[in-house]
């Protein structure tokens, strides 16, 4: 976060806020054991322990039945990658007593709740988000559903923020993940002003002129619907930051509740509730309330006291409970070759598995954002950001050292560094590291043939 590498959230600062607070919270990533584990995963293998660090309830998951439907993997294959992902998620720190490991395929719970979720979520959606049309084989439809469920699993028993540590590509899946927990809840929880339902766009304008009540009320108590109505339309000098549709649409609906009073309230809808947790909802919320047929209105409830409150009940009474699951979004890393780093181009990235010497060499092959002579880059300064070489650096070399990061950066556009020694320093630094790391894993075998993951499909 610090070096902008991971430069974009969905929601995050529910996670922040439960870290801070010292409240429960998860992390989860999925990978899907379509190749080696390399370089660009070990950045999200980091994201996951570092959130585990913190305290969260860490998750990692192999997604094999996506591998399988999604891009024809055999069994045989999959069990051999899903093997060596773990180890270098192990051998990275990922605390396995602390932390939960499952492949899709083995995990009978996170099926079951796929299949309920699938229940949520329509073709149509498939086809706007995924371009899935009439060719796209089932299993394919059901390894979205899966995501599904892994994204939201970490909630099965507890409703809990969730950081979900992925590449931007995985943002479509993210909505769709928030989309399908809201329809899950019992209960929607809005701000509301009077019978009528305002729209969000409408509720700021109205809030407004709820809080300008004493320009125009006519005596005590709550204003009127219509004198807010008469007040806007004489255009107060509040409606300028509204589009002039919302402005009409509000004074049309002010105008049309007439002498019903403007007041603030929580409402409750019901949005798929048993009767039983709507009537508990009903009895649980302190101080003036009305109840209509398909929602409650509270007038001495706050937001966020009202949110708990249709989660406590909606669990109480058996529902998920879900929040939505937030998201941080990390940048790839170029291939060494410039380009995408791919998992198919050996030559592209640094697999976790390559020997020390090939990773090194692979670095002194990489291409630079370095000029054409050595006396160009003298007087113009390499070209950092346009470099696969200082990524290395910055993504994996400096580790925690900020510092030396920025270093390599500022010599570099300096001009005081040049290539053959920078790409020297790396590769040696690449060497050292995978060396490391590949000790480390063979230490992690024990770890995992202790822990309860089944590395064999039992498939014939
Ligand atoms: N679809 C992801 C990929 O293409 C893998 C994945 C499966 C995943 N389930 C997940 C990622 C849950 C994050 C969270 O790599
Ligand atoms: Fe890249 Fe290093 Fe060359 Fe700068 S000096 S362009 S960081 S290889």
């Amino acid at each position: 976060m610090r070096r902008a590498i991971i430069f974009g959230h969905r929601d995050y600062r529910r996670v922040a806020d439960a870290m801070r607070n010292d409240e429960p919270f998860a992390a989860l990533s999925g990978f899907m054991p379509t190749g080696d584990p390399h370089i660009g995963h070990k950045m999200v293998f980091d994201e996951i322990i570092w959130h585990q660090q913190q305290g969260a309830d860490a998750y990692a998951l192999i997604a094999d039945l996506e591998a399988h439907a999604a891009r024809g993997l055999t069994w045989d294959e999959i069990d051999d990658h899903s093997e060596d992902y773990l180890l270098s998620l192990l051998a990275l720190g990922f605390d396995a007593d602390d932390g939960t490991l499952y492949r899709q395929s083995a995990n009978r719970e996170l099926q079951d709740l796929a299949f309920e979720l699938g229940a949520e979520a329509r073709f149509s959606e498939f086809e706007a988000i995924y371009g899935f049309d009439g060719e796209t084989d089932v299993s394919h439809m059901q390894s979205v559903v899966t995501q599904m469920a892994d994204i939201l699993y970490p909630q099965l028993e507890d409703s809990k923020p969730t950081v979900i540590p992925v590449g931007p590509d995985q943002d479509p899946h993210m909505r769709l993940a928030r989309d399908i927990a809201e329809r899950t809840r019992y209960f929607k929880v809005t701000e509301a002003y009077a019978s009528v339902a305002f729209d969000d766009d409408e509720r700021p304008l109205v809030a407004a002129t709820y809080e300008a009540r004493e320009q125009y009320a006519d005596g005590e108590g709550a204003p009127r619907c219509g004198e807010a109505a008469d007040w806007l339309r004489d255009d107060p000098g509040i409606t300028g930051g509204h589009d002039d549709e919302v402005v009409a649409g509000v004074v049309e609906k002010l105008d049309n509740a007439g002498m019903e009073p403007l007041r603030p309230r929580i409402r409750f809808f019901d949005r798929q509730a048993t009767e039983a947790a709507f009537e508990a909802l009903i009895d649980e919320i302190r101080g003036e309330k009305r109840v209509f047929e398909g929602h409650i209105d509270a007038f001495e409830l706050d937001r966020e006291t009202a949110e708990d409150l249709a989660l406590a009940v909606e669990v109480d009474h058996g529902g998920y409970g879900f929040v939505p699951p937030s998201s941080i979004y990390h940048r790839f890393m170029t291939g060494l070759t410039g380009g995408k780093m791919s998992s198919s181009i050996p030559a592209s990235h640094i697999s976790l598995l390559d020997d020390p010497e090939d990773g090194y060499d692979k670095v002194k092959a990489a291409t630079t954002g370095g000029r054409e002579t050595a006396e160009k880059q003298r007087e113009l300064g390499g070209e950092p950001d346009k470099c696969p070489v200082y990524e290395l650096y910055a993504y994996l070399l400096a580790g925690d050292d900020d510092e030396f990061a920025q270093r390599v950066y500022d010599e570099c556009a300096g001009g005081e560094r040049l290539c053959g020694g920078c790409k020297e320093e790396a590769a040696e630094l690449m060497e050292g590291f995978l060396a490391d790391h590949q000790e480390k894993r063979d230490e992690a075998r024990e770890v995992l043939a202790d822990l309860d993951v089944q590395l064999d499909s039992e498939r014939v």
